[in-house]
């Protein structure tokens, strides 16, 4: 039975496409409907030598249909920086979404009316930390924004702005693929892990 993942945030350059595209490798048997016109993933996709995943680059009003067609275990949906009705379908139809979060103040500022949409939406949803600075005490930030005023789960992998992930964009690759040992693959896998246990209990309550 698939399982489909939209990572969504209506502010650009946060780090949906990084994540979007490290999370799918970490999966292995996946897709990436890549429904931001962009095509970012479509371009990393074509300079991947394997073809897992596999990449389909479709305007966000297909994505839907496009998704039933799909047979893959795990669907990972990237879209574009806005919260238009394209993208609140997409998240209607997808079993899990992942809000991304590039820490800062004013991106804590404005991250309510993503968060107010998916709440609307009403289906499974948690939000992930990018980029944040490498000497940053995690636990502590994240102890630090309430969960319960923003009213979903924060993953307590943060993933950390680091040149990995810049170097994996450019070769077509996940970082978990470059090495295993990296901090950036270590936060990939440790996301990775806590994301199939949120989706494994939401759909067993
Ligand atoms: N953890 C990270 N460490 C280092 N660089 C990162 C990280 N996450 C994202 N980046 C870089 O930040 C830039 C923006 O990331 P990305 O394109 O994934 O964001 P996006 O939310 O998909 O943007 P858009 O809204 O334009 O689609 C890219 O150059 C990417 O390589
Ligand atoms: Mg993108």
């Amino acid at each position: 039975m698939p399982t489909t993942i939209a990572i969504v945030s209506r502010k650009g350059g946060v780090g949906k496409s990084t994540l979007c595209s490290n999370l799918a490798v970490a999966a292995r048997t996946s897709t990436i409907i890549d429904c931001d016109d962009q095509a970012s993933l479509a371009d990393w996709g074509d300079r991947r030598t394997s073809k897992n995943p596999s990449v389909i680059s479709v305007p966000a009003k297909r994505a839907t249909a496009t998704l039933k067609k799909i047979n893959t275990r795990w669907n990972f949906i990237d879209t574009p920086g806005t919260l238009d009705a394209n993208v609140i379908e997409v998240m209607q139809a997808s079993d899990f979404v992942l809000v991304v979060l590039r820490y800062g103040q004013f991106e804590l500022d404005s991250i309510s009316t993503t968060l107010s949409a998916v709440k609307l939406i009403n289906r499974p949803a948690a939000i992930a930390l990018n980029l944040l600075h490498p000497n940053t005490n995690a636990k502590a930030l994240i102890e630090s924004i309430e969960e319960a005023q923003l009213g979903f789960p924060i993953c307590p992998v943060a993933i950390c702005n680091r040149a990995n992930f810049q170097a994996a964009a450019i070769e077509g690759l996940g970082v978990t693929e470059e090495s295993k040992d990296t901090a950036a693959a270590q936060e990939v896998s440790g996301l990775w892990s806590w994301m199939k246990k949120e989706i494994k209990n939401a759909s067993s309550s």
